[in-house]
């Protein structure tokens, strides 16, 4: 991928996300943007906004808009117009050998999008995917920072 391909608006962080609806309203703009069977790799603390921006995404993609955090099965797969978009917590995986068999099961070949909660325990295994650091800066619970890096600048 190029650098004409680095999606405009989303690419240049850090963006300053103040409230969970500028979490969201960033979710609905990068889904604009991303391409079609990306993976995108969620990083930051617990409260970061990860899942926030997993349900704007999904929504904007037409899916449903109550996404949750996979809490109970590890992999969540949406239906949308375009494909599955396949929501994976990472964290609550025993393994990054299993989390990696199990989302690549879920997703076969034709997800609009993987997204990764605690993406950087995959990471490894994910050198093509986008990656987006979700930061929340001590003291500022109103605010989030949010840093997308294009999978060439990763
Ligand atoms: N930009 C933001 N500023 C302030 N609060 C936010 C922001 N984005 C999300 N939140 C809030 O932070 C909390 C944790 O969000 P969540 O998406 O569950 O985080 P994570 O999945 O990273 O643990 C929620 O109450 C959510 O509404
Ligand atoms: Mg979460």
């Amino acid at each position: 991928m190029n650098a004409a391909a680095v999606p405009e608006g989303v690419a240049h962080g850090p963006f300053e996300l103040r409230g969970p609806e500028a979490t969201a309203a960033y979710g609905a703009r990068l889904a604009d943007r991303l391409p079609h069977g990306a993976t995108l790799l969620l990083v930051g603390p617990l409260g970061a906004g990860k899942t926030t921006l997993v349900r704007a995404l999904v929504a904007a993609a037409g899916g449903p808009d109550d996404a949750t955090s996979p809490s109970y099965a590890l992999v969540h797969a949406y239906p949308t117009p375009h494909g599955e978009v396949v929501h994976v917590d990472a964290w609550r995986l025993p393994d990054a050998a299993s989390a990696e068999r199990l989302a690549l099961d879920e997703a076969g070949d034709h997800a609009r999008w993987i997204v990764i909660e605690w993406g950087d325990l995959l990471a490894a295994a994910h050198p093509e995917a986008w990656r987006l650091v979700l930061d929340r800066p001590s003291g500022r619970d109103d605010l989030r920072i949010a840093t997308l890096a294009a999978p060439e600048d990763r």
